[in-house]
């Protein structure tokens, strides 16, 4: 789609993290969607970065960088010469954060910094992608749901430090006029995410022959989008956000755990009861849910994947047909959590 005049035309752009799962999708996005933009991937590739993520993509389209975002002599090198950074990388696990915060506080906080300095210095315009985590939780019998004026709450080593990064963003806009827009997104799913994450534990334990895990009583909400949907915003926010704004991003598609898990057990033709009961995760947020209003109402974004049932038996499909991707991740991760109880 050619863009409209007054918009934001980037040609040349990098994504951090984007041999991660959300930072994936959204670069096949760009590239499917977006003709006319060169990919940088800068990704440091750790536990969570895979580069079959980005199998698929023509060399034309995108260049890897294998480098940390903390490394402000490689951003230097990198940096010039792009228009946009959108900033996905992180230590993305609440659980993790739980067992070990510092590589959070490293990557989450000293990263967003480096990045933010290094687009002061070549004048680069800055998409950060952050969570709907940093406004804490909401209890499960309140009708309101998080707009972008809700106050920063956040509960977790994890959603602290995605809260620290998202202030840094607001000083560096108002301090030195760093051209830069936020998204709190609520929990993606879809193809390609860590076997470590909610969906895809489950979906690929039934697939090993292991119970499902349930943390504490199941009945704690997410809000449910497509990361496909994620991605769109991303890019209207990019080309077409007002400069300064936070976005907030959701598909008004709140759900248990419980009610999850059992949809997930009855697609893939198991007895409903058939999981395990676990130790809670320590101060576990009860419930999130955006109002996506401003979003819908500023840039006209409207979710495509609105059918959950439709896009849950698209997600297990995937990870039916790609167990090559997740097998050797899925024996590391399950030895972690069995460590933690969980
Ligand atoms: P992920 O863990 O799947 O991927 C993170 C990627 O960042 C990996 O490729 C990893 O190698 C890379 N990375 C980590 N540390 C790095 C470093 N120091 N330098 C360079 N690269 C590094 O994460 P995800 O679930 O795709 O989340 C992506 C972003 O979206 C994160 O910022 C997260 O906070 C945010 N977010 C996630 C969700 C969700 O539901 N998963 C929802 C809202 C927002
Ligand atoms: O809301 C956005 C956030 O969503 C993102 O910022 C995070 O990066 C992303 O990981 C996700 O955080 P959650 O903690 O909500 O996602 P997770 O997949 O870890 O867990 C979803 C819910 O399922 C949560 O209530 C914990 C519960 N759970 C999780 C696992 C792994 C279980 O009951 N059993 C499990 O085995």
């Amino acid at each position: 789609m050619a863009a409209q005049q007054g918009e934001f035309a980037p040609t040349s752009i990098i994504v951090t993290g984007g041999a991660g799962f959300i930072g994936s999708n959204f670069v096949h996005w760009v590239v499917e969607n977006q003709p006319g933009v060169h990919v940088t991937v800068l990704d440091a590739l750790t536990y969570a970065g895979n580069m079959a993520n980005l199998d698929g993509i023509p060399a034309d389209r995108m260049t890897f960088v294998h480098g940390d975002i903390c490394d402000a002599e490689l951003l230097d090198r990198v940096v010039p010469g792009h228009d946009a950074i959108i900033h996905f990388a992180a230590e993305s696990h609440n659980d993790n954060s739980i067992a070990d915060p510092a590589p959070f506080v490293r990557t989450n906080v000293e990263g967003t910094f480096q990045l933010l300095e290094a687009c002061r210095r070549y004048d680069v315009r800055f998409h950060h992608i952050s969570t709907d985590e940093v406004y804490g939780d909401l209890a499960l019998d309140d009708p309101a749901r998080f707009t972008e004026s809700t106050p920063y709450h956040p509960s977790s080593p994890y959603s602290s430090t995605k809260a620290s990064s998202d202030m840094l963003v607001r000083a560096w806009v108002r301090t030195y006029g760093l051209r830069a827009t936020i998204s709190n997104c609520s929990n993606n799913y879809g193809p390609r995410q860590h076997v470590e994450k909610f969906i895809p534990r489950q979906i690929t334990n039934i697939l090993c022959g292991i119970r499902p895990k349930l943390y504490g009583d199941g009945r704690n909400v997410r809000d449910w989008i497509h990361t496909e949907d994620h991605s769109r915003a991303v890019w209207d926010i990019l080309t077409r956000g007002r400069i300064g704004e936070t976005y907030l991003i959701g598909a008004y598609g709140e759900r248990s755990n419980i009610d999850v898990l059992r949809a997930i057990l009855q697609r893939m033709g198991k007895d409903p009861d058939d999981f395990d009961w676990v130790r809670d995760r320590p101060g576990h947020d009860r419930r999130y849910a955006i109002d996506p209003s401003k979003l819908m109402r500023e840039l006209g974004w409207r979710p495509v994947h609105t059918d959950f049932s439709e896009g849950l038996d698209a997600t297990i499909a995937w990870y039916r047909d790609n167990e090559g991707w997740w097998r050797g991740a899925k024996r590391a991760t399950e030895e972690r959590y069995a460590r933690q109880g969980q």
